[in-house]
């Protein structure tokens, strides 16, 4: 448990000593984290205070300011999905449903969170699946998408 945590204290001072030189590195760094370990920890939160010379809270404040940043281990795929205006003209609750029901009966491996905008309007409803987006969105299609990705037969 120790040794984990070492490492994963390593890994965040890796991160800084990459953005060294980078000007406002905090963000670019708390991205980096939770692409490297999934999410970012009190203990990595700690440690970028060390690195950057803030104050915990200030690193703590902007972690818990954007979403995008989670504070605990997340589920291996991640379901973005649209909830704003042009989605929901076009069934956008439907696909919010039918994700969130697919998710809570699947294996736990595809987290759904709601998104505002994902800049795919034209092409609404839309969901983005680990970074890809897709449009045209219903809720069987979305359904399907979890289940494949929960590794249950869609
Ligand atoms: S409102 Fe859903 S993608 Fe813009």
């Amino acid at each position: 448990m120790a040794k984990e945590r070492d490492d994963a204290d390593a890994a965040v001072r890796m991160i800084c000593a990459a953005h060294g030189d980078d000007e406002g590195p905090l963000i670019p760094i708390l991205h980096d984290i939770q692409a490297s370990i999934g999410y970012v920890s009190d203990t990595a939160i700690d440690t970028v205070a060390d690195e950057l010379n803030l104050s915990r809270a200030e690193v703590f404040g902007v972690v818990t300011f954007y979403h995008d940043f989670h504070r605990a281990p997340h589920a291996t795929h991640t379901l973005k999905v649209c909830r704003a205006e042009a989605c929901q003209a076009v069934g956008g609750r439907d696909v919010w449903a039918a994700a969130t029901e697919a998710a809570a009966n699947g294996s736990g491996e595809v987290g759904v969170e709601a998104v505002y905008c994902l800049g795919n309007c034209a092409c609404a409803p839309s969901v983005q699946l680990d970074g890809r987006t897709l449009g045209r969105m219903d809720a069987e299609r979305v359904s399907a998408l979890v289940a494949a990705d929960s590794g249950a037969p869609s």
